[in-house]
């Protein structure tokens, strides 16, 4: 439970709030780069914590981000003309470049242009991904690379979501390795056998399915780290070992949710407004450091009935809140826990039903909220700090974000989960070995 002011604190987003001014320290998703994929293409509209913007792909190929509204009589840019190095207004023709500059005056007989510009916010892209920082310039900090910045664009795998409702809703939901053994559930896992994986090591991506749903109360530990956090949630499997789902907390926006054996897929949530937020999910690390144990990933499970999201562009939802979430009473009795059939879905209807922004004075936390706790309580004491004139944590150079990983285990006896996943996992070293050494005889060739 919150209080009524920590709440506030927590979830807005708008300039000159406490939370609102602490987010604008980071820079974060302004837009998928396929939404602009060519110069003096289409621009795209962006609204991104609470600001209306528009972006759009100039001539050389910069990505311009500047405010939505032309400042001579206010007609969205969003239509205007993309053509030789700006955007122009097509009301009566002012044109702006990528740094918010007026660079012509179409109607204008004596010009003032060198005295208009329009906000404009730095740009950068990564990962398939645009990315910007709406802080004051001064404090702006470099970008922070996750892996992204040495990706060949092959890789660069990017996604987004729309979820409507606050983004710390949505985002307690990364965080929360409980709602898997209800939420995500099917009926036909019961069904599944022992594969043989249920034991100490790695277990198959679809056995690990079981062991969620045969121990619905996980025991959370949560390990405060220079980025976040890390945290595990441990469960008996059916053959009575210890096994851990480790999610990566980065503050302030960021997750890396646990994967067999290891993973760094980024899910980065960019808040439209107050009500609203985008999704991001992005690759961080090459293909080749995949590691295949030979394990068939949890959706190919027999009887596993769900729909899953394109890895790649905008993700379209088809179940809302105005159509109940394609809730099927008779699948919800003898298919899944839900009775939804598109797995996102399911964190869809748990996240928004709460109301737009839930009222956190109402909310009961236990011991399988741990992590969700600490994810609030680290938002709203970095706020208040902020606020004192405390500098913001986890910015870029406060370590290596490319270390970060997530992971899944059953564990050996004595075994400490806070060690897998890390530079020091042998399986990590054995990956990086691997590329290190294709690296190599690739540059032989
Ligand atoms: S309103 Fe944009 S040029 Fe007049
Ligand atoms: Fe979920």
């Amino acid at each position: 439970m919150l209080t009524a002011a920590d709440n506030e604190i927590l979830t807005r987003v708008g300039r000159g709030t406490p939370g609102g001014e602490l987010l604008r320290r980071y820079w974060m998703p302004a837009c998928l780069s396929s939404e602009v994929p060519e110069a003096d293409g289409p621009p795209a509209r962006v609204r991104l914590l609470g600001e209306d913007l528009v972006a759009f792909r100039d001539t050389d190929g910069r990505v311009g981000l500047v405010e939505e509204r032309c400042p001579h009589r206010g007609a969205s840019l969003f239509y205007g003309r993309n053509e030789e190095c700006g955007l122009r207004c097509v009301y009566h023709g002012w044109k702006f470049d990528t740094s918010g500059q007026c660079v012509d005056q179409r109607n204008e007989r004596r010009s003032f242009a060198d005295r208009i510009r329009i906000d404009a916010y730095p740009t950068h892209e990564s990962g398939g991904i645009v990315w910007t920082y709406l802080g004051p310039p001064e404090t702006m900090t470099p970008f922070r690379d996750f892996g992204t910045e040495s990706l060949p664009p092959a890789e660069c795998v990017a996604n987004k979501e729309f979820a409507d409702c606050n983004w710390v809703q949505s985002f307690d939901g990364d965080v929360d390795t409980g709602h898997i053994s209800a939420l995500h559930q099917f009926d036909a896992i019961e069904q599944l056998d022992d594969d043989g994986t249920d034991r100490p090591g790695y277990p198959s991506s679809y056995f690990s399915m079981k062991i969620w749903r045969n121990d619905p109360k996980p025991l959370i530990e949560v390990n405060d780290e220079w980025y976040g956090y890390r945290y595990a949630g441990l469960r008996t499997t059916p053959n009575g070992h210890r096994h851990a789902r480790i999610t990566a907390y980065i503050f302030p926006l960021a997750t890396m949710i646990a994967s067999i054996p290891f993973s760094s897929r980024v899910i980065f949530h960019a808040p439209v407004d107050d009500h609203s937020v985008w999704r991001y999910g992005f690759n961080t690390k090459p293909s080749t450091l995949d590691v295949d144990l030979g394990g068939k990933p949890f959706w190919t499970a027999p009887g596993y009935p769900f729909e899953n999201n394109p890895p790649t562009g905008i993700v379209p939802r088809h179940y809302t809140r105005d159509n109940d979430y394609g809730i099927d009473r008779v699948a919800q009795k003898g298919i899944s826990y839900t009775g939804i059939s598109h797995f996102r879905s399911h964190d869809y209807m748990a996240t928004e039903t709460p109301g737009k922004i839930w009222d956190r004075t109402r909310e009961h936390l236990g011991g399988g909220d741990l992590a969700v706790a600490r994810f609030h309580q680290l938002i709203i004491s970095a706020a208040k700090a902020l606020k004192e004139g405390a500098g913001p944590p986890a910015l870029a150079g406060t370590g290596d974000f490319r270390t970060i990983r997530a992971a899944e285990k059953i564990l050996d006896q004595d075994e400490d989960w806070r060690a897998l996943g890390t530079d020091a996992d042998p399986l990590v070293q054995e990956a990086y070995r691997r590329q290190r050494e294709a690296a190599l005889s690739g540059a032989d060739d």
